[in-house]
């Protein structure tokens, strides 16, 4: 957008920078400034505009922009290009990701790379490395307190192990996701460290008080997010005789953002590693971005400028690289991070579903599909050139973080039934299989939160124990559902790493002092890849779900309708049991999809008279894509057998009009 005030400014800028930049070829790079420049400058302005060195700010920034510009491999830009051109590439459903810590897969960085070809074997094309960033010796929250933004921590390995990693990606078609931990610093990051010595501008780099008033003022309002191991949101610093913010552990100090040098870092370390590489950027504990007194401290609107900021200079620089926002938000919150416009005020491409992800537990532990159904029917849709992360589990515990006023609307007692879930998670509940540990338990409000690797909370871990094979077929069968609901809801499936194998909990973090008081751990295996290699006997339990996975996600990149349009319809089925939804191309309407659930432990029948109108199953027997079977029919009832799922089309072949 062409404006008078800002286009002036950066005439002036330009000025500025000139005599230095000048020898470089800046063309895409002014291009791309010049029509992101009045977005740059008015949220620029509406952030920092009250300070009197604001041109000097705006100034700096521009400079980083070209810098970091300059330090863009050639490669990479011409892969920026070829997105630009195709600029809708990650919405298609050939893209299926895993997340995982590069020490817990495969020791390190290296030996990521050289397991590649075992996730190339099962189809994934993005893999989410966990944190890599250097951290302090002991406690770290598992990579999320940085001390060093722009160094691989040495027992991963090195920058050079990163830049080979992310071009061995580029050469399989493989795409590369990096964290950036833009919310909090280390306490022994080095702007910490000049803090305690006593810099004010490095200070200011932080939210620092000298006495209680303020921070009694803020935990009012502001939840415990870790309420067992680090209650509050401060602590104390002896160095600084100060009380420092720490919304999450007490070593994690907040980034205080009304400093605008705290944002120049932050976007010049984003601009960083995607410079190293990155296809898709993580931008951690997004909601969290900007505080103030008298409220929850989490998705303010300044936090949704800054995004938008950040955006806007990412694609000065990396129009191709894309963000995910990391913000576990209610529903309608979350909905917020994608930007308000997919052109102007736009923010993450991608936003993690955890409303899904949380319905989808919900629905093993009940057996029911009523809640999901609702909480899907409230998920508002999202912007066009947008799409969600959908995953089952993760690195994360599970929060129950869906809406009371669905859990009303399906007749349920909204404590009562989180309480129920809690329950039934951790195996208290009589009858459940599942083997989880509370997370988060706040006695204060009764909240809790769940963690457990996937098999062991679908039952797998006690069905071994028991050894009843009906037991361990149930397990496969849920571990196998829940993976079909990613996979085909609209957006990119996130495995987690060993769940292809049916990774159990791990208990071995009990033994460790730094991690046994984090339930998360539980779930952060270590990869045996003995255990692995049994993915190829015919009939273990490895191998039945990395098998159906492998099929699951072959077949998902050949099915048009998967790719992610906000073409989804829920159907309205009678069957509580049933979650059914229609998947149809925008442009290739004969290629549409039912995909229908069965979450009860019973076979449940989907009546199919009601889609006759809607032209499906016109010309005879529906067929399952995914298992290649022929489900029973019988007069227009097609039977889902218990905890199974089916990608439904017409049997008929595409071709015959
Ligand atoms: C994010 C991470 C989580 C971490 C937190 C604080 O939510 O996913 O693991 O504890 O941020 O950095
Ligand atoms: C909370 C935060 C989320 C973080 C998680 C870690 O849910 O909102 O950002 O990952 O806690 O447990």
């Amino acid at each position: 957008m062409y404006e008078q005030v800002s286009h002036a400014l950066l005439n002036d800028i330009l000025d500025e920078l000139r005599p230095d930049l000048k020898r470089e070829d800046l063309r895409h790079f002014y291009t791309r400034l010049g029509a992101n420049f009045y977005a740059i400058h008015s949220l620029f302005s509406h952030l920092y505009g009250q300070r009197e060195d604001f041109f000097a700010q705006m100034t700096a920034l521009v400079d980083r922009l070209a810098r970091a510009y300059i330090d863009r491999p050639a490669e990479l830009e011409r892969i920026d290009m070829e997105r630009e051109e195709d600029h809708n590439w990650f919405l298609s459903q050939e893209h299926v990701g895993m997340a995982l810590y590069c020490d817990g897969f495969a020791g390190d960085l290296k030996g990521v790379e050289s397991h590649l070809p075992y996730l190339s074997e099962l189809g994934i094309n993005m893999v989410h490395v966990l944190p890599i960033l250097a951290c302090p010796e002991g406690a770290s929250d598992g990579g999320y307190a940085v001390k060093d933004f722009r160094d691989i921590d040495e027992r991963f390995g090195t920058l050079d192990d990163l830049r080979g990693l992310a071009e061995s990606m580029r050469k399989r078609g493989m795409l590369l996701t990096l964290d950036v931990i833009v919310n909090h610093t280390s306490d022994e990051h080095l702007w910490a460290a000049r803090a305690k010595a006593g810099y004010p501008d490095f200070q200011d780099f932080y939210y620092l008080f000298d006495s209680r008033d303020m921070p009694d003022m803020f935990e009012e309002t502001m939840p415990e997010i870790f309420p067992e191991t680090s209650p509050g949101s401060f602590t104390w610093d002896p160095t600084l005789e100060k009380w420092v913010m720490t919304v999450f552990n007490g070593y994690q100090w907040d980034l205080n953002y009304t400093n605008p040098r705290v944002l120049m870092e932050m976007v010049d370390i984003i601009l960083f590693w995607a410079n190293q590489g990155a296809d898709i950027i993580r931008l951690d504990a997004v909601a969290f971005l900007w505080k103030k007194l008298g409220t929850t401290c989490q998705n303010e609107r300044e936090a949704h400028l800054i995004l938008q900021l950040m955006k806007d200079c990412c694609q000065v620089v990396a129009p191709g690289v894309l963000f995910i926002a990391e913000a576990i938000v209610a529903p309608l919150e979350v909905i917020k991070y994608f930007g308000e416009d997919a052109v102007v005020a736009k923010e993450c491409e991608i936003a993690y579903n955890a409303t899904f992800m949380a319905l989808l537990w919900n629905s093993i532990a009940t057996k029911s599909a009523e809640l999901l159904d609702q909480g899907i029917k409230s998920l508002p849709n999202k912007l066009d050139r947008a799409t969600w992360l959908n995953y089952a589990r993760c690195h994360d515990d599970i929060g129950l973080g869906f809406d009371d006023t669905d859990i009303r609307a399906i007749g349920a007692d909204p404590r009562a039934h989180r309480h129920f879930l809690i329950d039934w998670f951790i195996g208290k509940f009589e009858g459940s299989p599942a083997r989880g540990r509370p997370f988060g338990v706040n006695e204060k409000t009764g909240d809790a939160r769940i963690s457990g690797s996937l098999a062991s909370l679908v039952g797998l871990e006690s069905a071994i124990e028991t050894g009843e094979s009906d037991a361990i077929d149930l397990a496969i069968s849920r571990v196998l559902l829940l993976h079909g609901m990613i996979m085909s809801f609209g957006g990119i499936p996130l495995l987690y790493y060993g769940d292809e194998i049916g990774t159990l909990n791990d208990y071995s973090f009990l033994e460790e002092e730094l991690k046994a008081g984090d339930t998360r751990w539980l779930h952060r295996p270590r990869i045996d890849w003995e255990k692995a290699e049994r993915r190829r006997e015919h009939g273990s339990v490895e191998q039945r779900i990395f098998d159906g996975l492998k099929r699951m996600i072959s077949v998902r990149k050949t099915i048009p309708a998967f790719a992610d349009f906000n073409n989804r319809e829920l159907l309205e089925v009678e069957n509580p049991h049933l979650f059914a939804f229609l998947r149809t191309h925008p442009q290739l309407s004969a290629d549409a999809v039912l995909v229908v659930a069965n979450f009860d432990l019973k076979p449940s029948y989907l009546d199919l008279s009601s889609l006759k109108h809607r032209g499906l199953f016109h010309f005879g027997q529906p067929y399952d894509v995914c298992s290649g079977e022929t489900p029973g029919v019988f007069n227009d009832r097609l039977v889902v057998p218990p905890c199974r799922f089916y990608w439904l089309t017409d049997q008929r072949p595409v071709a015959v009009f």
